[in-house]
């Protein structure tokens, strides 16, 4: 999740605006920012790693020439954190320029065949490949347009992709395209602008002009010209006039980070389904390799490990141990040696308590891989091998999307290494296969149908003391994860423990009205846990039970339960069985007047003790 943005502007210099407007874009990554203008035929170029701040202070983003000019500050997925990989970036000729906000998933075999017709590569971005494939098109196509040439290059592209493409040769015009990343077009009577988010033009102007995916854009001055890319076929739209402020635009008019960030899972999710295959299958091979695996983390992503454990055991009988991070050290700090293999899972890869694990093991000849957020971040460059989750900066304390992402990698590495170790059958894999694909959409509907219910369940528990989290097998993972949030950002004191545990402690708490949330999916567990909640129930526990939408058994035995659509293979559950949990969470934190994106005592997690 990157942030783009241009402007052609009357008789302005473009450079200042677009440093300013990459500033109310830098939310959606700051790990380096790049600007592209063109004045007098000529095209001119500022990039660098870096905080928008940092890199003006020493480049200066505001004295670049020309009235016309693009705008990119990153988050990077594809190439480290660094100037060559920054983006614009530019064909051989130098004369043609491009930003992008998304995942080519055809780039390296594009690159290819672009690389065999002569043309020199200077970055590792999957981004690179637009410049020269429209170069390349253009060379063959003496008579086209940038627009008919970025229209050719655009119908080569997988993927998720909003482009932003100028050219020297037609210093009046910039050309965008989409494909699920967002496009936003702003006009006023001075000037056009596009960008990834509203926010960015906001305070030039509040008339914008929405593209759809499958869409192409020409700007010009006074006009915009918006067609399908499928068959050019011309789209009249009319602006619309955005009545929010710079502050909502930002959060997308969602009140909090958190909750919007909850509602951006399912882009998310489609994201880590374009994770590179490439290191995706060299860290399995070095998991199926491990003479012992451990799972370390922090929190939230150390919940993502426990998860895991169970997907490793349960498809490809690798048996892994998932290690909270701050105990590592003592726990198997001994056992670990040349033969052992750590992989580490952190969101912002710079958790304390998670890279001292991993300095222990390194010591000790071991294997680091890693699963993060934050390409650049200290764990990718201690890992052999690292995967970039793509869930884009995560603003909110409480880590939601990031979970869930990490827990769609874990199980696509899950079913590489069944299929490495013939651990199940190709129809097996193909069905799996098929529903990880689906989970996006399974997580749009959830939060479509039942967000509304979770806030009036939040609103019915609200001034309760204690909450209990109870699952059995794989659900255990999603149960601590559902009590994390709700301390973390309402305050209410929590215990999760596997439902299989009740009798040993847990149970004697009970009173009437107590609240237990279970989570219950169809799965091997389901008869057993039915158990353990009309144990609960017998002591007058109010029972709030997350449910495949066909399970009339359990529906009929509790006081509030909270729907998933049925058939969610078990290993892949706590995807979106999390997410009402998350939901319940928030709305209680609103319930009791707390602000969810700040939680008390807490910051965002770089280098919590
Ligand atoms: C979760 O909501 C918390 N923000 C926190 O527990 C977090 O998961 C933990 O600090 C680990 O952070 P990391 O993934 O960046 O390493």
């Amino acid at each position: 999740m990157c942030g783009i943005f241009g402007c052609i502007l009357k008789d302005e210099a473009a450079a200042p605006v677009i440093h300013a407007a990459l500033k109310r874009l830098e939310y959606r990554g700051y790990d380096s920012v790049g600007e592209a203008t063109i004045d007098d035929g000529k095209l001119y170029v500022k990039k660098d790693q870096g905080k928008i701040d940092e890199v003006h202070m020493v480049r200066n983003l505001d004295d670049l020439p020309g009235s016309l000019g693009v705008g990119h500050t990153r988050w990077a997925t594809h190439g480290a954190p660094l100037e060559v990989n920054a983006h614009p970036h530019l064909d051989c000729s130098g004369q043609i320029a491009v930003v992008h906000n998304g995942i080519i998933e055809n780039f390296a075999e594009l690159r290819l065949e672009l690389e065999n017709h002569g043309h020199v590569f200077k970055s590792k971005t999957d981004t690179e490949i637009i410049p020269h494939l429209i170069e390349e098109i253009l060379k063959n196509n003496s008579s086209f347009s940038l627009a008919e040439a970025v229209l050719e290059a655009v119908k080569k592209l997988q993927g998720s992709y909003s482009i932003a493409v100028i050219s020297s040769k037609e210093p009046d015009k910039i050309v965008c395209a989409r494909n699920e990343s967002p496009l936003v077009v702003g006009v006023n009577d001075e000037a056009v602008y596009f960008a990834s988010d509203i926010p960015a033009f906001l305070p030039l102007t509040n008339k914008a002009l929405m593209v759809d995916d499958g869409e192409l854009v020409t700007l010009s001055l006074g006009h915009v010209e918006i067609r399908k890319i499928a068959d050019s076929q011309l789209v009249v739209r009319e602006p619309k006039i955005i009545e929010w402020t710079p502050e909502m635009a930002i959060k997308q008019g969602y009140p909090h980070f958190m909750i919007k960030e909850i509602h951006e899972q399912p882009d998310c999710l489609r994201n880590t389904l374009r994770v590179q295959e490439h290191y995706a299958d060299l860290m399995s091979t070095f998991l199926d390799r491990a003479r012992d695996v451990y799972l370390v983390a922090c929190g939230t992503s150390y919940h993502a490990c426990l998860a895991s454990s169970y997907m490793f055991s349960k498809l490809a009988f690798l048996p892994s141990y998932p290690i909270i991070a701050s105990e590592f050290v003592e726990q198997c700090g001994k056992s670990v040696n040349i033969d052992s293999t750590i992989l580490a899972v952190s969101q912002s890869g710079e958790t304390a308590d998670t890279l001292a694990s991993v300095n222990s093991a390194r010591q000790r000849a071991a294997t680091i891989l890693g699963l993060t957020n934050t390409i650049g971040s200290t764990l990718t460059r201690v890992s052999r091998v690292y995967i970039g989750q793509q869930s884009g900066p995560e603003i909110g304390v409480a880590a939601t999307k990031t979970f869930t992402s990490q827990l769609s990698v874990m199980a696509q590495l899950a079913l590489r290494l069944a299929k490495k170790r013939g651990k199940v059958s190709q129809d097996e894999m193909d069905f799996l296969a098929e529903k990880l694909k689906k989970i996006p959409d399974t997580v749009e509907e959830i939060i479509q149908k039942q967000e509304q219910k979770i806030k009036m369940i939040a609103k019915k528990y609200k001034d309760s003391k204690t909450f209990f989290f109870l699952g059995r097998g794989i659900s255990t993972a999603t149960a601590y994860e559902g009590r994390l949030k709700l301390m973390e950002i309402a305050y209410v004191p929590a215990i999760a423990f596997p439902a299989g545990e009740s009798k040993h402690g847990p149970i004697s708490l009970i009173e009437p009205g107590f609240p237990v949330v279970f989570i219950c999916p169809k799965d091997e567990t389901h008869k057993t846990l039915i158990g353990n909640i009309m144990e609960m129930k017998a002591r007058g526990a109010s029972i709030i039970a997350v449910i495949e939408e066909d399970d009339e058994e359990i529906k009929k035995l509790v006081d509030d339960y909270i729907e998933v659509p049925n058939g969610i293979p078990e290993v892949l559950s706590p995807v979106p069985f999390v997410v009402p949990l998350q939901l319940l969470a928030y709305y209680m934190a609103i319930e009791r007047g707390y602000n969810p994106d700040k939680p008390r005592n807490l910051a965002k997690s770089v280098t919590v003790k």
